[in-house]
């Protein structure tokens, strides 16, 4: 399930932003001391952010965002899509089904928007999750020391 997120979630939050693994290939996690201090009891909320919930629980994170400071021209503007999942939830199928129903929202809410995403090469499961939900290949670059991958999904068609 897609929800907004609530105090009940924080623990999740930090469980997810301390992870080593899950930071693997995102510039290395948060200390987890920090994270008790300075997270908000009740995590920021906005259109576009959803907390991915198995039977009520946190498993992870989609963030829909405008990316105004994207280093790329071709991504610059455009919506971005990001994601995180606990360790625990991988290779269940729940990232695809959870994106794909992310951006059903978004084709619903921002009718005829493209929808860009950035990963890096390194990280398979990332570049398999983005091939399944439809995005293809824009440019690779090099940024934060490791080659990455710009990919594009283009917008859904409106039929009628
Ligand atoms: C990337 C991530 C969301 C994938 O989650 P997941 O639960 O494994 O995804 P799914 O189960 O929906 O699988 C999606 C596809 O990727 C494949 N996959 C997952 N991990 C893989 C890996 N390490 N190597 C190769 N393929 C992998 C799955 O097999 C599946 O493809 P298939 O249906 O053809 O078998 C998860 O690993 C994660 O949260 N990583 C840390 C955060 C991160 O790196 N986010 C990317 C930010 S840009």
């Amino acid at each position: 399930m897609l929800r907004e997120s609530g105090p009940r979630d924080r623990a999740a939050f930090i469980e997810l932003l301390a992870s080593p693994e899950v930071h693997t290939y995102l510039g290395g996690p948060r200390p987890r001391d920090e994270l008790e201090r300075e997270l908000p009891g009740a995590p920021e909320r906005w259109p576009g952010s959803f907390v991915v919930a198995l039977d009520g629980s946190m498993i992870g994170q989609i963030l829909l965002r405008r990316a105004t400071e994207h280093r790329l021209p071709a991504a610059k503007g455009k919506v971005d899509l990001g994601y995180l999942f606990l360790p625990r939830a991988w290779g269940c199928g729940y990232a695809a089904e959870a994106c794909a129903a992310a951006l059903d929202w978004l084709a619903d809410a921002l009718p005829g928007e493209p929808v860009v995403l950035t990963t890096q090469t390194a990280n398979l499961g990332s570049m398999r999750l983005a091939a399944k939900l439809g995005f293809t290949e824009v440019e690779r670059f090099e940024a934060w020391g490791a080659e990455q991958w710009l990919g594009m999904r283009p917008p859904v068609a409106v039929s009628g």
